[in-house]
């Protein structure tokens, strides 16, 4: 029997397959109208959402939809996953009826616990440790834009100990994109993806956008961590994005961000909202990307 596979890091996808995900991404956006378009009639996919999204219910919905297919969106206060009844459970039951999950949770704990009891695949829409759909997305962005993605040059700025910093590190060893986080000390990435990555985390933003193809930030106060917003708006204040930082990269260096974004904190809307920047770009690839992605794990790819 083939073994049951899920998304919940980028390192889950060999090389080989994110190129074949990212081939097929630019097909489904290139013509909509495709084979794919009745491809997963009667199949669902069942969306546990412990934190709120537009993006990524957006583009999980609306995929199926342009698949053929159906998604059904559980609201944290729909399940109370792990307090009406246990994360098992809720994996157990929903696998049984659905064809592929896709959670956003907390802890990257729960989406192992609820891999770890489904059936069907479970794909990785966002935990406190990795964003894996997004950097797929991601990956699209800078391809689109920059042709490659060898050897590019990607810094990112801010709050380092984040999920979205963390896929982009692994997936730049895979890919062989030379990555580097710049943030203060406290909000370095996690230990063990700078070592299972070649990514490099310094402290200046100015040493890690240098000569950058590409220049990355997040917010400061990710979901979970807004108690701590008064002490990380200090001390992640002279990590904004700005046109002087922008300077310091190359003359056509992209400026990309997952979004929501906090315009005049972590990025000034003279970034955000300059010619420099493919957040918007970025943020549709979520829905082509997101397409491959549920046929891939359909084994439809
Ligand atoms: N970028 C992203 O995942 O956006 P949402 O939180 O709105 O889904
Ligand atoms: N790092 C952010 C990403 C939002 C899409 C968060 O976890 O809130």
């Amino acid at each position: 029997m083939k073994k049951l596979r899920h998304f919940l890091s980028v390192t889950d996808l060999s090389e080989d397959e994110i190129w074949k995900i990212l081939q097929l991404t630019k097909k489904l956006k290139s013509s909509p109208l495709s084979k794919y378009d009745k491809l997963l009639c009667s199949k669902t996919l069942v969306m546990i959402f412990e934190k709120p999204s537009l993006r990524t219910r957006l583009s999980f919905e609306i995929g199926m939809t342009q698949l053929g297919g159906h998604a059904i969106y559980l609201a944290p206060s729909d399940i109370s996953m792990g307090k009406r009844e246990s994360v098992a459970d809720v994996a157990k039951v929903t696998s049984r009826m659905s064809d592929v999950i896709m959670a956003r949770t907390f802890e990257h704990s729960t989406i192992e616990e609820l891999a770890y009891n489904s059936s069907v695949p479970v794909i990785n829409g966002l935990s406190n440790l990795e964003h894996p759909c997004q950097i797929l997305a991601d990956l699209m962005t800078i391809y689109e834009v920059k042709k490659k993605l060898k050897n590019l040059k990607i810094a990112y700025v801010g709050d380092c100990e984040n999920n979205v910093t963390h896929s982009l590190a692994l997936a730049g060893k895979a890919l062989g994109y030379e990555f580097t986080a710049a943030g203060p000390k406290g909000y370095w990435m996690d230990k063990g993806i700078i070592k299972r990555s070649k990514a490099k985390q310094l402290v200046k933003p100015e040493d890690a956008v240098r000569r950058a193809d590409v220049v990355i930030t997040d917010t400061w106060v990710s979901m979970g961590d807004e108690k701590e917003k008064k002490e990380r708006v200090t001390r992640l204040s002279s990590y904004q994005v700005n046109k002087k930082l922008m300077d310091l990269a190359k003359k056509d260096a992209i400026f990309m961000h997952c979004l929501p974004a906090y315009r005049g904190f972590e990025v000034a809307s003279e970034v955000i909202d300059g010619p420099r920047s493919v957040v918007f770009q970025e943020a549709e690839n979520r829905l082509h990307a997101q397409k491959s992605l549920i046929l891939f794990f359909l084994g439809k790819l």
